[in-house]
């Protein structure tokens, strides 16, 4: 099996988001693995959306938040709930996106080359899993189709892991 990246561009970015979505569907196809999946789905987002320094997952441990499969720079591994983009991403179940990084108020700063940043909590038949995170050295780099986009391939990663 091998993948082209996909090259998003501006003024078609829903049509790119769609072929993004087909390739993780092929990618999850058969495969229940949450760890798999989500390894496969990093690269994916990785090589395939212009402008990032991070793509990634944090999944909740207990109480917390404890980083998984992604890539980019070592990040930090655990992040409470409420704390930084991800740890709201997760408690307040909905999306986190940034235009800039230095406003936000408790932003936690894995790589320092990150400007924005957008955060999906990823709930599993009603229970949060984790948090689907990617990060921008160039502020306001995400836009509505970006967070749509994501949020599909977030919901597509849902639905085929096997346990919450
Ligand atoms: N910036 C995130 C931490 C995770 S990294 O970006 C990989 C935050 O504030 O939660």
């Amino acid at each position: 099996m091998s993948f082209e990246a996909v090259t998003l561009v501006d003024d078609d970015k829903a049509s790119s988001y769609q072929i993004l979505l087909e390739q993780a569907r092929i990618l999850f196809a058969g495969e229940s693995n949450r760890i798999a999946n989500a390894a496969n789905l990093s690269a994916l987002i990785f090589n395939s959306l212009p402008d990032l320094n991070w793509a990634g997952f944090y999944f909740m441990d207990g109480e917390e938040l404890v980083v998984g499969p992604f890539q980019g720079m070592p990040a930090c591994v655990r992040i409470a709930m409420g704390r930084g983009v991800c740890g709201t991403a997760a408690q307040t179940r909905s999306t986190q996106r940034i235009d800039d990084v230095d406003l936000f108020d408790g932003h936690i700063a894995c790589d320092s080359a990150s400007r924005s940043e957008l955060a999906v909590p990823l709930v599993h038949q009603g229970t949060l899993v984790g948090v689907l995170d990617i990060d921008s050295p160039i502020r306001s780099r995400f836009d509505d189709q970006d967070q749509q986009g994501m949020e599909q391939l977030a919901a597509a990663y849902v639905a085929c892991i096997d346990q919450p």
